[in-house]
């Protein structure tokens, strides 16, 4: 038997707007105020062009700050304000870091943003800056930056500084409205669901959206979770074949989609978990497939995306290839940044 909810889609309709508009479904108090910029809600555009069959690509670049990560933060920084916090603080490849820096700058509380040297792409960058954050960069990659603040703010238990990397429950309670609009726009639950997977978060986020739903009885099937990584930084991928029960680390990760280029993802478990759950599967992409997958979505469907974000449609792609899902079944990609966050990477293959 479902568990019952309070819950009704025409009454959310009524609502507000984008990730706020399923509150009934978030775990927060009706007396808190959301710190939001109307984020969610986002385009989901059918592909005409770019490949053959039934599928849509889940434009995440329409969020406020370009990327999906407003989702999460929404909700993290309602909480942290809530909390009473001085500041935030998180660790990023550049998204994660521009969001915090704007919903921080709105709720009024200071940011901290520990970057990665040299391995953020200058848009992103650039809205960190813009949004007043403090910068921070560690010599060595994405991961070295997480445990930079993993070891500050929760070892150390340096408690001025609210950490909201992905590891943080409220970040990925914000993600998984993606699986609530996907359902609520297309009145069905599609067979294959394909994400980007870096720190693995956000599969995590979105399956579990979409259980949530189908324990309610608002569904009565799943979709496969299929998570792509790029073919040098792929410890899932990896962890997946092997069947291993511990995270098989990539120490030196490396790829052209620099908001994936992550070694140890802090949610491998829980997207395992889920991925394995669902009947999905982890596949790798090279750096060419994810520019081609960049390239078909600006010149094919006028969709335009960071590197990161073209891995859903390369992975798509590849799945079909492998028979893994089914040409003609209703797919979703989820297109999880916006073009303008990586203008170099786009000025130096698609020259003129
Ligand atoms: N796509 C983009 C554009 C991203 O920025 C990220 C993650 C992902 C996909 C992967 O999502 O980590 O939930 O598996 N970016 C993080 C950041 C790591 O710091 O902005 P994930």
């Amino acid at each position: 038997m479902p568990a019952k909810t309070s819950f009704s889609w025409d009454k959310a309709r009524r609502r507000r707007f984008g990730v706020w508009r399923y509150r009934e479904l978030l775990p927060i108090n009706d007396d808190i105020e959301p710190v939001t910029m109307c984020e969610g809600g986002t385009p989901l555009i059918r592909v005409n062009r770019a490949v053959n069959g039934n599928v849509y690509v889940k434009f995440e670049g329409g969020n406020p700050t370009g990327s999906f990560k407003d989702r999460g933060m929404t909700v993290g920084v309602t909480i942290a304000k809530h909390l009473g916090v001085e500041g935030v603080v998180v660790a990023s490849t550049g998204n994660t870091a521009a969001s915090a820096a704007a919903y921080a700058a709105r709720a009024g509380l200071k940011c901290v943003v520990v970057l990665p040297r040299g391995g953020v792409a200058r848009g992103k960058l650039a809205q960190s800056l813009l949004h007043g954050a403090k910068i921070v960069e560690v010599d060595g990659v994405f991961d070295d930056a997480l445990e930079e603040v993993f070891t500050e703010a929760v070892i150390n238990g340096k408690r001025d500084l609210y950490p909201l990397n992905s590891y943080n429950p409220w970040r990925l309670e914000g993600q998984k409205t993606i699986a609530f609009e996907i359902v609520d726009e297309l009145s069905e639950v599609p067979e294959a669901v394909v994400v980007p997977v870096g720190n693995a978060g956000n599969i995590s986020a979105i399956w579990k959206g979409f259980k949530e739903l189908y324990n309610y009885g608002l569904i009565n099937k799943l979709p496969k979770m299929i998570g792509v990584q790029a073919e040098g930084a792929a410890p899932l991928v990896a962890t997946w074949k092997t069947g291993s029960n511990a995270l098989i680390e990539v120490e030196k990760p490396q790829t052209i989609a620099s908001a994936i280029r992550i070694g140890k993802p802090v949610n491998w478990l829980k997207a395992l978990n889920a991925v394995k759950e669902s009947g999905g599967v982890f596949i790798t992409v090279s750096d060419n497939e994810i520019l081609e997958g960049v390239k078909d979505l600006a010149r094919y469907e006028g969709i335009g995306v960071e590197p990161a974000s073209a891995a859903s449609l390369a992975g798509y792609r590849k799945a079909v290839e492998m028979g893994l899902i089914d040409r003609n079944g209703l797919a979703v990609l989820i297109a999880t940044g916006h073009a303008l966050k990586d203008p170099d990477t786009i000025t130096k293959y698609f020259s003129y």
